[in-house]
């Protein structure tokens, strides 16, 4: 048995781990590749991010995704080099949008350079993936534009919050699905879909790796309120500083409305304060609500859509890539950064 990828995935069969090795250090190559520029600045600004590490979730579900056709097929690698490129370009966007001065452990581009270079970057490095694209042919172009406007529809509803009369908790959980379900939807459908799988996979690994990115954000906002620094490589209580409403506030403002507890009031009142400019009440914040039920019900939430996804796998044959499939919904959840 050998431990494969970011997650640790167990893999006991040796031709799926020869793959998995062989498909991710391609990728890594094809991103220094695709990120080099005429201009060194741009390299640099570019390659920042693809240096400081990541996990690589996108391009190990495009590879686990491919091995239900022929993994070897030569629009798998730049496949998952779109998606990796596409989301290393959003959260050049995302940090700047968030405020964020912490990315994969180093500092984001905003804050080594400015917004100005954080912006242009990452439209550099979708027109690269746009390059990409294009060799794989119009349908991948189409789905790519499909997501990408669902993904920018998830940022833009997370900033415009809901409208009247919707409820909280479902608006919430149609950003999840926009900014992040769609592209890692993509990562299994492109693997699926290059290697030459019947339709009828792709349309399972599609709806598969939705339920499984759904589940990853819930866990990534239980992580900005759980995690340390070092585990996750960004600054925890982003979210919580910027006003972000997690499925856990989500749920501390539902119970505190039901029960007029005064503590939980008194929470509610800290997290609509400026905690932008007072890291001890973010602190003091981050503390009481590392310890609240709301967290543990988003917790169980989290792992209820990990399940879901799960279950989605049933109708694909028994092989090493859907165990490891299967694994990854379990470690989606339990991860630490
Ligand atoms: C961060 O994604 C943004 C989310 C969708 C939660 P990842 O957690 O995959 O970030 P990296 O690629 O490992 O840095
Ligand atoms: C990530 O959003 C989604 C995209 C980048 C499209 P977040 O703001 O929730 O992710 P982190 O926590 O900064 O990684
Ligand atoms: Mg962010
Ligand atoms: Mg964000």
């Amino acid at each position: 048995m050998t431990v494969v990828g970011p997650f640790g995935l167990s893999v006991r069969d040796q031709a799926l781990e020869a793959d998995l090795q062989a498909g991710l250090a391609a990728v890594e190559e094809g991103l220094l590749e695709i990120t080099k520029s005429d201009v060194p600045f741009i390299t640099d600004a570019a390659q920042h991010l693809v240096r400081a590490g990541g996990k690589r979730f996108r391009p190990l579900l495009v590879t686990l995704a491919a091995q239900f056709g022929d993994p070897h097929a030569p629009g798998v690698v730049p496949a998952a080099v779109v998606v990796e490129l596409t989301h290393l370009a959003t959260l050049y966007h995302d940090d700047v949008m968030d405020q964020a001065d912490v990315r994969r452990g180093v500092a984001s581009a905003n804050a080594n350079w400015d917004n100005s270079v954080a912006v242009l970057t990452g439209d550099f490095l979708f027109a690269r993936a746009s390059h990409i694209l294009a060799d794989l042919g119009p349908a991948a172009v189409l789905i790519q534009a499909e997501a990408f406007e669902r993904l920018v529809t998830g940022q833009i509803l997370e900033t415009a919050g809901p409208r009247d009369g919707r409820d909280p908790i479902d608006h919430y959980l149609d950003v999840l699905a926009g900014k992040t379900g769609s592209l890692i939807a993509v990562a299994g459908r492109f693997g699926a879909m290059m290697s030459g799988a019947d339709e009828s996979v792709v349309d399972i690994l599609t709806q598969y790796s939705e339920r499984l990115g759904i589940a990853f954000q819930l866990a990534d906002d239980v992580l900005d309120i759980t995690s340390e620094s070092r585990e996750s490589g960004k600054t925890p209580g982003t979210d919580l500083r910027e006003g972000v409403a997690t499925l856990p506030v989500l749920h501390l403002r539902a119970q505190a409305q039901a029960s007029g507890s005064p503590e939980d009031l008194e929470l509610c009142a800290l997290l609509d304060s400026d905690l932008a400019g007072d890291d001890e009440k973010l602190a003091e914040v981050l503390r009481r609500l590392r310890v609240h039920p709301a967290l543990e019900l988003a917790r169980r939430e989290t792992v209820r859509y990990a399940a879901e996804a799960r279950a989605m796998l049933d109708p694909l044959p028994e092989c090493a890539a859907k165990s490891a499939l299967q694994e990854l919904c379990d470690a989606v959840v339990h991860r630490a950064g």
